[in-house]
């Protein structure tokens, strides 16, 4: 049977989705905590990661290489760039950079490393399972370039460099480097965040208050999107 490992960041993001499944069998290995379970007839790996590009990569090649997941869906919460993106609403990322790697130094563009590419793509039948439940559900799910980057944003002025320089919708913490981990290892993947904070100077305000009900939203949505894969 084919394993879906479930990720997220913060406890926060897979606490609703342990709530839904009830019952899993606990493992400990490289330094977290995986939480194997069955759920509607598929095989389940849940863990977040903790916070970042380099935890998740972690978590990710574990959940792959170590548990056998052989697909991967990411939930959790995001900052909106795009002003249309408003709080609790949901964002699944068609693509992905890495807003912080940065060897323009050496003439190249921004995001990118010889060997690599600035965007990752997501897995197009994911998303499109994604569509199908937000009809069933009368939810609107937005699609959207995303960038990741080792840095909680909270200024304007940063935000405006990562929309130049990747027309991205939303920001966070993790996307990205999941992303490169799936495609490296060929495993389809699927990011969903539901929105916290807008980025500005108010977002550590905003993320606090917020971070909790939105983290709910996207975990939800991800565990019926479960039943169809
Ligand atoms: N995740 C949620 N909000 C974020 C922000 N403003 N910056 C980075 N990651 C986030």
């Amino acid at each position: 049977m084919m394993k879906i490992a479930i990720m997220g960041a913060m406890p926060e993001e897979i606490a609703p989705i342990l709530k839904i499944v009830g019952d899993y069998k606990t493992t400990e290995y490289a330094d977290n905590t995986y939480y194997e379970a069955t759920y509607k007839g598929s095989e389940l790996v849940i863990a977040y990661s903790k916070i970042g590009k380099v935890f998740s990569t972690l978590t990710a090649t574990t959940m792959i290489e170590h548990f056998g997941c052989s697909i991967l869906l990411f939930s959790g919460v995001a900052g909106g760039i795009n002003p249309s993106l408003k709080i609790g609403d949901l964002i699944v990322a068609t693509k992905l950079s890495q807003h912080d790697l940065d060897i323009t130094a050496f003439g190249h563009p921004i995001g990118f490393v010889p060997g690599g590419s600035v965007f990752v793509e997501t897995d197009k039948e994911l998303i499109k399972i994604a569509k199908d439940v937000a009809v069933e559900l009368g939810k609107t799910v937005q699609e959207g370039i995303i960038a990741t980057g080792d840095q909680f944003v909270h200024d304007e002025a940063i935000k405006k460099k990562i929309v130049d320089n990747f027309n991205a919708d939303a920001l966070e913490m993790e996307g990205g480097s999941v992303g490169v981990v799936c495609n490296a290892l060929n495993v389809p993947f699927f990011i969903l965040r539901a929105i916290s904070d807008t980025a500005d100077t108010d977002a550590s305000f905003s993320f606090d208050e917020f971070m909790e009900s939105s983290a709910i939203i996207s975990a939800e949505f991800v565990m019926k999107m479960v039943d169809k894969i």
